[in-house]
């Protein structure tokens, strides 16, 4: 969707190009993450892309089209942006603001108003309130989802976001990137956003690009870049907490260990401790013939047993169960909070999918550590 091949941008009276031999690609639908220290040419590179500064050298793509020879106007009307600083215009209304994009493309007042409607609900606003107001007389939070309301405005294909929730508090900050999230789910754009935050980066992007003095350093999926980080400059980035950072991206599902042993409620007590000869699991787990969770039944349980005990006599209820789609992060909490060294792992239709233990979690981050 988005390319860009040895892209250079020199200015005039500096001695250091802000650009240097950018190359990468930007896959419809995701989100790539610019990210690096002040100075690093995070926003000329955005800039080149929309055409509000020219490259010095190199080619840049949108949707297969050279953009030099695109005229930059009809470009950027294309192209939602939502600027470092947020940028409102401070003497228009909100709804002024928003209407930018549409009023260039000469949409009909009737469908001007009821986009800018409709934009204010989605990005969380009361139109009924904040439709008639002026920049000065917004919160800074307020402020952002109007210029992300703006960007969105004719429904372009591609967004550029310059640090769109840099201005606000922590939890302002993440309220506004689950929003974002979830926003991005239903429309799928193509997105390049950009941040000085790595946590930001690694929330909101599919892929992370690590810019130092104008060049690319790593491109790669969060994943990666936690777990194999190119050089000293990128894992002094991400920081110490890498593999407590990564629990937040591997999904359940993706490692969850299905070679645990499960018995049937009916199953005699032979049954069940030959089951837990098999691989000396922390408990073992009991699911009906729809593989439906009953409970589980600890080791200690089965020594003081007679043979005539059944596995139903001795499951116990399980709390400590998680949905395939959390994180490892999830899974972790949730044996805490238990006091448990396993969490159960189940799909949407409540079905026993396997186990994640403690030891095997730890095994997981040890991998990530060497
Ligand atoms: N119009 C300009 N004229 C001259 N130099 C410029 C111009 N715009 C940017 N630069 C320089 O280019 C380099 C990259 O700037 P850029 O704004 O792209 O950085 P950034 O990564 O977005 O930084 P920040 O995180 O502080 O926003 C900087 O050294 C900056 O001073
Ligand atoms: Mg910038």
């Amino acid at each position: 969707m988005i390319k860009l091949e040895g892209v250079w941008k020199s200015f005039p009276g500096q001695q250091n190009p802000a650009v240097k031999e950018l190359s990468m690609e930007v896959p419809a639908g995701e989100v790539c993450v610019l990210v690096g220290p002040s100075g690093c040419g995070k926003t000329t590179t955005m800039k080149m892309i929309n055409r509000l500064i020219e490259p010095t050298a190199g080619m840049i793509y949108v949707n297969g089209r050279d953009t030099a020879a695109l005229d930059p106007i009809k470009l950027r009307l294309d192209i939602g942006y939502v600027i470092q600083e947020i940028g409102l215009f401070p003497h228009m209304t909100v709804a002024e603001n928003i209407a930018t994009v549409p009023r260039e493309k000469r949409w009909p007042a009737d469908r001007i108003r009821a986009r800018v409607e409709e934009l204010l609900e989605l990005v969380g606003l009361d139109p009924g309130i904040f439709y008639h107001r002026k920049p000065a007389d917004l919160s800074g939070g307020q402020r952002q989802r109007v210029g992300v309301a703006r960007a969105l405005a004719a429904d372009p294909p591609i967004l550029l976001m310059d640090e769109p929730f840099g201005a606000v508090d922590p939890i302002t900050r993440a309220h506004l990137q689950n929003e974002f999230l979830r926003l991005q789910e239903q429309m799928h754009k193509t997105i390049i956003f950009v941040t000085h935050d790595i946590d930001e980066a690694i929330k909101m992007g599919d892929r992370i690009a690590v810019m130092r003095a104008g060049e690319l350093v790593q491109y790669d999926t969060p994943e990666r870049l936690l777990s194999a980080p190119a050089d000293d400059f990128v894992s002094t980035l991400v920081g110490r907490n890498r593999s407590i950072k990564r629990l937040h991206l591997i999904k359940v599902r993706d490692v969850v260990r299905s070679d645990v042993p499960v018995v049937r409620p009916g199953s005699s007590l032979e049954e069940v401790k030959s089951a837990l000869q098999v691989c000396n699991p922390p408990v073992i787990m009991v699911a009906d013939k729809q593989n439906r969770l009953q409970g589980v039944i600890s080791p200690d349980e089965v020594l003081y047993r007679d043979r005539a005990a059944s596995a139903a006599e001795m499951l116990h209820t399980v709390e400590s169960v998680i949905e395939e789609g959390a994180t490892l992060n999830d899974a972790l909490s949730t044996m805490l909070n238990c006091g448990e060294r396993y969490v159960a792992v189940l799909n949407k239709r409540r079905e026993l999918q396997g186990v994640i233990t403690f030891s095997y979690l730890l095994e997981l981050m040890k991998e990530d550590a060497a």
